[in-house]
């Protein structure tokens, strides 16, 4: 009889602790959707490979594209391991997401850093953006700063092998699914093409998170980036569409006509080019 009640306390007690795992798991989670996108990974902390390896990993890298390449039959695009490789990397329309990458090896040309404030004083490349989107900024901010508001730029152009750094870096510190729903693997990234910015407030202590909505500068953006060309890029209520959480932070340039558009028709770009996710 001692036993069998000894047995039933050792149950019930096993299932609560388990019970405050799982809770503890939700609420680390529930608190890395706050992560920042990038900030955590240090610029400077770029990972050394020796050479040999590198080398053997480009290798490997070009035996998979030339096995998997094709060519599409009604356009110019190619398909790369099953993900489209985008034909017009240049272009200010240049869409890319999770089915659609860059060329390898691509790089945007005139990148310039636009003189707005940012959260840090070192001339970092991720300050950087392309020459059109830098302009359009500068008076985004200008208009922002004439409402007696005050952006801050936090994050612009970053290559391939920082955002291959970071979304590894993500990867590791909150698993795969959890990264995929806020980090662009590389290659796929908006920041790659010099045409995204992620924008934050003191309000915020500018993190990149989604109480920047509830903020003056947050709302105002939401309601006002169109005008100068700009897009909120991944809005709420629209990961099922875009692949991505919620990033009020993340400003798209596309040009006044697009960005007008969108924003009237409340759709992503993704919508905006007819894709289905
Ligand atoms: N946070 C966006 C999806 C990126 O990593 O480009
Ligand atoms: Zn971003």
């Amino acid at each position: 009889m001692h036993l069998l009640v000894f047995i039933l306390i050792s149950v019930v007690l096993f299932g609560c602790q388990q019970d405050e795992q799982s809770m503890n798991e939700v609420k680390n989670k529930q608190a890395s959707v706050d992560d920042k996108e990038e900030m955590e990974v240090n610029e400077q902390e770029q990972v050394d490979q020796p050479e040999e390896q590198q080398q053997e990993e480009t290798d490997k890298e070009e035996e998979t594209e030339t096995t998997n390449q094709e060519t599409n039959e009604n356009n110019n695009e190619t398909t790369n391991n099953g993900l489209t490789v985008v034909d017009n990397p240049d272009s200010i329309e240049v869409f890319v997401n999770k089915q659609r990458k860059l060329p390898d090896g691509w790089n945007p040309k005139n990148l310039v850093v636009p003189n707005v404030p940012f959260y840090f004083d070192e001339n970092l490349p991720k300050k950087q953006m392309r020459q059109e989107a830098a302009t359009a900024l500068e008076q985004l901010f200008q208009a922002a700063e004439e409402e007696g508001l005050a952006l801050v730029a936090a994050s612009g152009y970053r290559s391939y092998e920082r955002q291959k750094t970071i979304y590894e870096h993500n990867v590791n510190t909150n698993g795969q699914a959890h990264a995929d729903q806020f980090s662009a693997k590389p290659g796929t990234s908006e920041h790659q093409t010099g045409l995204a910015m992620d924008v934050t407030t003191a309000e915020v202590a500018f993190a990149l998170e989604q109480s920047f909505k509830q903020t003056n500068e947050g709302s105002w953006l939401a309601e006002n980036a169109h005008q100068f060309g700009f897009i909120i890029r991944y809005p709420e209520g629209k990961s099922d569409i875009t692949g991505y959480a919620y990033e009020p932070w993340h400003l798209r340039y596309v040009g006044t006509e697009i960005a007008q558009e969108i924003y009237e028709r409340s759709i992503t770009l993704e919508e905006y080019f007819g894709f289905g996710y």
